[in-house]
């Protein structure tokens, strides 16, 4: 069956007291929307649709950063979720098939939650998502028996008997995309907040003769973000489940609650993490490599036998290949090292490409930016750059190649050549004592006067 998914991000979270639209804060180094959209993914949708409104130009790039075939629509008033469902209705022109409702302030739905919900649409023509809630708040309330779903009531609209129910709307539901319209089109705004609430048409349909069922979900999958509270306390929920997956998929975290993770972290089994390292968003480890502690990881690939760090800096565009080794105090960017290479300790590689084998000696930096450009630093393999060399790009190592240590090396360095760049060492005998004795009778003399 055809599926679309139809996701709300035009509310502004006014409680968030923060210039940036609610969808784009983050919770494990990505936008609330896209945990949003990546529980929609897993059910393989067909069309994506993103509603739109406060912040609409940077809500709408970072839903196709995400997605780059989602439809953009806007809402340009924010009329209340019917309304909202209504303006992405002509994206969905000529679709057939189910059509699913997300929020995308509410991050953690279950992509095995989804998939319940449209298992019970051979059941029901609307099938809507609920909790038993522990504070069920201002919480829509669902009027229901058993399965079956009579209507649902606005907090706001609801009577004292109503709003004693503890079984709450977490928002998201799901319908055949004709049936929703037809549905939508007769939602009105006669209500205590004069708003075309979504939930009004589980009694449109129940009166129009379809049955709408309720599936259960966990609390905490249906937690949605009003405030920085709340964001905080979803970055806690989100890291412990990162956590457990982690561990559950066979890595071993030697300090599990010290380690952050982002929402695309990808982690082979038998990884080695160590304590206090953290993952900025677009990193892969593979299978068997450690990161030792206190590691920042972000926009990097890690190949299986590799080890990093401790204390190690990996930025977007490190790409490590098989048996790397790199150490304490190293920062990597947007460079390429090849299998087995070394780069123990002090070091900057930024816009560079290390052959095969290639041992980078300590406090080796490539002088990647001349204030104005960038430019790249080429090592070929097996090739041995001398501690506190300074290679000033462009510039090219080649194969088997030597740097001296302390070298500056600003001109290509041939294949197997070794390259010196540096002033050449003068020993002078008994200076050292001479000096030392002058400057001791020196102090003397003004201790004297
Ligand atoms: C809504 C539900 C309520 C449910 C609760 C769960 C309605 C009428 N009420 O209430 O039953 O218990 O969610 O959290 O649906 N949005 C738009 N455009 C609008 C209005 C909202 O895009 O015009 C988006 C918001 O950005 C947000 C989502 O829809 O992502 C929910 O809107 P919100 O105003 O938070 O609804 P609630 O009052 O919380
Ligand atoms: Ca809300």
């Amino acid at each position: 069956m055809a599926l679309a998914l139809i996701v709300l991000a035009a509310g502004q979270g006014s409680r968030m007291n923060s210039d940036l639209p609610k969808v784009l804060h983050k919770v494990g180094a990505a936008p609330l929307l896209h945990h949003a959209m990546r529980a929609g993914q897993s059910l393989a949708p067909d069309r994506v649709v993103v509603v739109t409104g406060h912040g609409a130009d940077l809500v709408s790039t970072a839903a196709l950063a995400f997605d780059p075939d989602a439809t953009i629509t806007l809402q340009t008033e924010q009329k209340g979720t019917a309304h909202a469902v209504q303006t992405a209705l002509p994206a969905l022109d000529g679709f057939q098939g189910d059509a699913f409702v997300l929020y995308g302030d509410t991050p953690f739905i279950r992509p095995e939650t989804l998939e319940l919900m449209a298992a019970a649409r051979a059941r029901h023509a609307v099938v809507v998502l609920g909790f038993h809630a522990a504070d069920p708040g201002r919480y829509g309330r669902l009027i229901a028996s058993g399965e079956t779903l009579e209507r649902i009531v606005e907090f706001k609209d609801a009577t004292e008997a109503e709003r004693a129910i503890t079984l709450c709307n977490s928002g998201v539901l799901c319908a055949d995309a004709a049936t929703l319209a037809t549905l939508i089109a007769k939602v009105g705004n006669a209500n205590a907040s004069g708003e075309f609430y979504l939930t009004d048409i589980i009694a449109l349909a129940r009166a129009a003769g379809h049955s709408a069922g309720v599936v259960l979900c966990d609390e905490a999958e249906t937690l949605g973000i009003n405030t920085r509270a709340e964001l905080a306390a979803a970055e806690a929920a989100f890291q412990a489940r990162a956590r457990a997956e982690a561990l559950e998929n066979g890595v071993t975290l030697t300090a599990p609650d010290t380690v952050f993770f982002a929402l695309d972290t990808f982690v082979g089994r038998d990884a080695i993490i160590g304590p206090n390292v953290i993952f900025g968003p677009g990193v892969t480890i593979e299978s068997g490599a450690e990161i030792k502690g206190f590691c920042h990881l972000e926009g990097c690939h890690v190949s299986r036998g590799s080890d990093i760090g401790p204390f190690a800096r990996l930025r977007p565009g490190a790409e490590l290949a098989e048996d790397v080794h790199v150490g304490n105090f190293v920062e990597i960017k947007n460079a390429v090292l090849g299998e087995g290479v070394k780069v123990g300790h002090l070091t900057y590689l930024g816009d560079a490409d290390v052959g095969d084998f290639t041992n980078i000696g300590a406090g080796t930096v490539t002088c990647n930016y001349d204030g104005v450009m960038k430019h790249r630093t080429t090592i070929g393999k097996r090739a041995f750059i001398g501690s506190d060399t300074m290679l000033v790009a462009p510039v090219s190592v080649g194969d088997d190649a030597l740097t001296g240590s302390g070298s500056t090396i600003t001109e290509d360095v041939p294949a197997g050549a070794l390259a010196i760049g540096r002033a050449k060492q003068v020993n002078k005998p008994g200076l050292a004592l001479r000096l030392m004795e002058r400057l001791r009778a020196i102090k003397a003399a003004k201790k004297g006067s």
